[in-house]
C-alpha cells in the first residue's frame, strides 16, 4: 500500500455501514447508472404522506433550456416529520439534541419527545402572528437550542427559514431580511462567546430600523432570553420567544409539503455582487443530508455525534439539524468558542458526552495545534470513532496531529468537500470503506460525478488538474437563488454548458483521488468562513476616506487565508494608524468581525492594465513576497506603482 495511504484500523469495520472499496465501488457504480433506482430505495427509508412519481428530472445545459432540478416529483412530506414525530415510538426518551453553553456548567439534554413539543409550540406561535405556508423568516441567534427549535418550527408549517449567522452585521442582517422580504426576525438579547458579551437584539433593533426606513416592516420580532441583560422591547413588534411558546398547544399538525416546495434560504458569497440567497427544496434535502450523514460518519444507533460549526452555516444546518435528526441520532449543538474557558474545551466535551463522532474545521484544529498537546492529553477520547473536517483544505500537517494527538491513531478523518449550494457533502471518504491520504478530499459519494475541466470546459482524463465541475444533479442540490433563477443559472451553469461550476480547482491523483486546490474565483475563505472580496471591497469603498480598495486572500498559519486591503485614500487623507483602526471598524459594522482585514496596505496607486483592471495576480505576489514572480507589468498603465506597493509592503511586514 502506498505509504501515505491511512487505512482505518478494523475494530469498527464489522459493524460499518460500508466495508470495504469493493462495497464501495459497487454501490457508487449502482448510484451512478442508475441513480432513480438507488435514491428511490434510499427515499423509501424516510416518511411520505404520498410517494413521488418520478424520482428524478433535470436539465444542466443552459443551450437545451432553462436549467431545473427536481427529486422525488410531486410526493408529499415534512422534514419535521421525518427528524421529529417518527422518532417517538421508538425513541421518545432518547436524547436528540445536548446543548454544551459557553460555560462548561451550563447544558441542557433534550429528548426526542421534548423538542417535539417544543417544536410544536413555536411553529403554532409563529402561525399565529400570521406566518404560513412559503412565508420567510429570518432567523439571528446564537448556538442555542431555540434556535433549531425555530428552524424547525418554520419547517413545520412550510415557513422557509432564512438563517443569518450572528456574527454579521446588523447591515447584513437588514440586507438579507430585505432580499427575501422576511415577515419574522427571531433573535435573543444577546449572547456569551467565551468571555465576551455580544449584544444580538441592539444589532437586530438597527437592521430592523434599517429595514422600515426603506419601507420593509417586519411584523413581529420574537426575542429569546439568554443572557437576561436589559432590551429594549419595542410595543406591538416585540414578543419575548418563551412567553410566546407557552401559550401554545403542543401539538401542531404538519404542513404536507410538496418534496419540491422550499425549505430554507441560505446567502452565500460569490465572486460578484451582494450575497444570493441560495435555496434549498424539502424533499431532496432531507434525503441527502440523511444519507450522507449515516453513510461519511458511519452512524450508528446510540451514536453520539458533535459538529462544532455554527448553524448559522450549512455545516449546521445539514450535519447539526436536519441530517442527523432525520437518522435519529443524538446532536451536540455546542455555543462556546474552542479556547473558552481554556484550549482543552473540545476535548473536555468529548470526553464529558463521549462523542462518537466529531466534527470540525481546519482552522480549529490549527488554532488547537498551536496550544500543544497537554490539553488534549488531559482528556479521555477514547470513545471518538470518526473525526470529520470541513470548510477548507486540510494541511497534511493537522491533519496528522489530528489524526494522532485526537484520534489516537485508531479514527478515520473524513476530509468531508462540500459547499453551500450543494447541500450535504459531496467528495469525502467513507471511514471503514475509503482509505485517506491526507490533504485529499478522497472520492465522490453515490451519484456525485465530479469533472476536472481545463479552462476551456474540456474534460480532462486520469491524473491532472483542473477546474472541478459536476456532471449530474445529486438530490441535495440547491434549486435556485432565491426569487432570482438567472443569477442561479449564470453563476453555477453558464460558465460550462452542461455541468455545475463549483467554483474550486482541484487535482486528480493517479488513485482517482480529489485534492482540492481552492477558489478559481474571487472568494476567500477565511477560518472556513467564505467570503467575498468584492463584499470586502465594496465595505471599504463607503467609507468617506476611500478612494479605491482591492482585497486579496493570503496564506494565513492558523485561518487559511487572511484578508489584504490594498487601499488608495482621497486626495488630501493622510494614512495613520487611527485610519487604518476606523477603516477596520467601518468593515466590521457594514459586515461584520469575520471580515475585518488583517493587513491595510495604503497604496498611492493600485496596478491596473491600461483599460483601467485592477490587476489582482500582482497584488498576491506582492503579499506573499513572491516579487520575483510578478511576471510581465509592462501592459500596466504605471508599472512604477508596483515598486511603491512592494515597500509599502516590506514596512508593514
Ligand atoms: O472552496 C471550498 C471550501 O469551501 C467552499 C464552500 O464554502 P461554503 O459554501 O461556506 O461551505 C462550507 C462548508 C461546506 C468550497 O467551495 N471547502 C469546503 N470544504 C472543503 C473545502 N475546500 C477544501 N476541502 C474541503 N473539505
Amino acid at each position: 500500500m502506498n505509504e501515505n495511504m491511512f487505512h482505518a484500523p478494523d475494530k469498527f469495520r464489522k459493524n460499518a455501514w460500508i466495508q470495504s472499496m469493493d462495497e464501495y465501488k459497487a454501490m457508487y457504480k449502482k448510484s451512478v447508472e442508475d441513480p432513480e433506482g438507488f435514491w428511490g430505495e434510499i427515499a423509501e427509508t424516510f416518511y411520505w404522506e404520498k410517494k413521488w412519481d418520478k424520482v428524478r428530472d433535470f436539465n444542466y445545459s443552459m443551450s437545451r433550456g432553462p436549467v431545473f432540478i427536481e427529486w422525488f416529483k410531486n410526493a408529499k412530506t415534512n422534514i419535521t416529520y421525518n427528524c421529529l414525530d417518527r422518532h417517538l415510538d421508538t425513541r421518545g426518551d432518547q436524547a436528540a439534541l445536548i446543548w454544551e453553553g459557553n460555560s462548561p456548567d451550563e447544558d441542557m439534554v433534550i429528548t426526542y419527545r421534548e423538542l417535539h413539543e417544543k417544536v410544536c409550540r413555536f411553529a403554532n406561535a409563529l402561525k399565529e402572528s400570521g406566518v404560513g405556508k412559503g412565508d420567510r423568516v429570518a432567523i439571528y441567534l446564537p448556538m442555542i437550542p431555540e434556535l433549531a427549535i425555530t428552524m424547525m418550527a418554520c419547517a413545520r408549517i412550510g415557513a422557509i427559514h432564512s438563517i443569518v449567522f450572528g456574527g454579521f452585521s446588523s447591515e447584513a442582517l437588514a440586507n438579507r431580511i430585505m432580499d427575501s422580504h422576511c415577515k419574522i426576525l427571531v433573535t435573543s438579547d444577546g449572547v456569551m462567546r467565551g468571555a465576551k458579551a455580544i449584544p444580538l437584539k441592539s444589532n437586530a433593533d438597527q437592521a430592523l430600523g434599517m429595514c422600515t426606513d426603506l419601507g420593509h416592516i417586519v411584523g413581529t420580532c420574537f426575542v429569546v432570553k439568554r443572557t437576561g441583560s436589559d432590551v429594549n422591547m419595542v410595543e406591538n413588534r416585540d414578543v419575548w420567544w418563551h412567553e410566546a411558546a407557552q401559550a401554545q398547544s403542543a401539538e401542531c399538525p404538519v404542513e404536507w409539503m410538496d418534496a419540491e416546495d422550499p425549505l430554507f434560504i441560505l446567502y452565500t458569497s460569490g465572486s460578484t455582487g451582494t450575497p444570493k440567497g441560495v435555496q434549498h427544496n424539502v424533499g431532496g434535502y432531507m434525503v441527502y443530508t440523511g444519507a450522507t450523514f449515516k453513510y461519511v460518519f458511519d452512524y450508528h444507533e446510540g451514536d453520539i455525534y458533535w459538529c462544532t460549526a455554527d448553524i448559522g452555516w450549512v455545516t449546521g444546518h445539514s450535519y447539526i439539524v436536519y441530517g442527523p435528526l432525520s437518522q435519529g441520532a443524538t446532536s451536540i449543538i455546542f455555543e462556546g468558542v474552542p479556547t473558552y474557558p481554556d484550549p482543552g474545551r473540545f476535548w473536555a466535551t468529548v470526553d464529558k458526552w463521549k462523542v462518537n463522532q466529531f466534527y470540525t474545521a481546519p482552522t480549529a484544529i490549527r488554532s488547537l495545534m498551536a496550544q500543544g498537546e497537554e490539553w488534549v492529553a488531559k482528556y479521555d477520547l477514547s470513545s471518538l470513532r470518526v473525526l470529520g473536517s470541513v470548510g477548507e483544505p486540510i494541511n497534511p500537517e493537522a491533519w496528522h496531529w489530528y489524526h494522532k494527538q485526537v484520534g489516537k491513531g485508531q479514527c478515520p478523518i473524513v476530509d468531508t468537500w462540500w459547499q453551500t449550494e450543494t447541500g450535504g457533502i459531496m467528495i469525502s471518504a467513507l471511514p471503514y470503506a475509503i482509505d485517506q491520504k491526507p490533504g485529499s478530499a478522497t472520492l465522490p459519494f453515490f451519484s456525485v460525478q465530479p469533472a476536472v475541466l481545463s479552462e476551456d470546459g474540456k474534460e480532462l482524463a486520469g491524473a491532472c488538474e483542473g477546474i472541478l465541475a459536476i456532471k449530474a444533479p445529486w438530490p441535495g442540490q440547491a434549486r435556485t437563488v432565491y426569487n432570482n433563477h438567472d443569477r442561479f443559472e449564470m453563476t453555477y451553469f453558464q460558465m460550462f454548458d452542461g455541468y455545475y461550476f463549483a467554483g474550486d480547482g482541484c487535482r486528480r491523483d493517479e488513485d482517482g483521488y480529489i485534492w482540492i486546490t481552492g477558489r478559481v474565483d474571487d472568494v476567500i475563505n477565511v477560518s472556513g468562513h467564505r467570503m467575498s472580496t468584492s463584499e470586502v471591497e465594496a465595505a471599504l469603498g463607503s467609507h468617506t476616506d476611500v478612494a479605491e480598495a482591492a482585497v486579496i486572500g493570503f496564506p494565513h498559519d492558523i485561518k487559511g487565508q487572511g484578508i489584504y486591503a490594498f487601499v488608495t485614500l482621497n486626495m488630501g487623507v493622510a494614512p495613520s494608524d487611527e485610519l487604518m483602526a476606523a477603516l477596520k471598524q467601518h468593515v466590521r459594522i457594514e459586515i461584520g468581525p469575520i471580515a475585518t482585514p488583517d493587513i491595510i496596505n495604503f497604496a498611492s496607486d493600485l496596478p491596473k492594465t491600461r483599460s483601467g483592471k485592477i490587476m489582482r495576480r500582482i497584488l498576491r505576489k506582492i503579499a506573499t513576497d513572491e516579487y520575483d514572480q510578478l511576471g510581465d507589468i509592462s501592459t500596466l498603465s504605471d508599472p512604477d506603482v508596483v515598486d511603491t506597493l512592494i515597500n509599502s509592503h516590506k514596512v508593514l511586514m
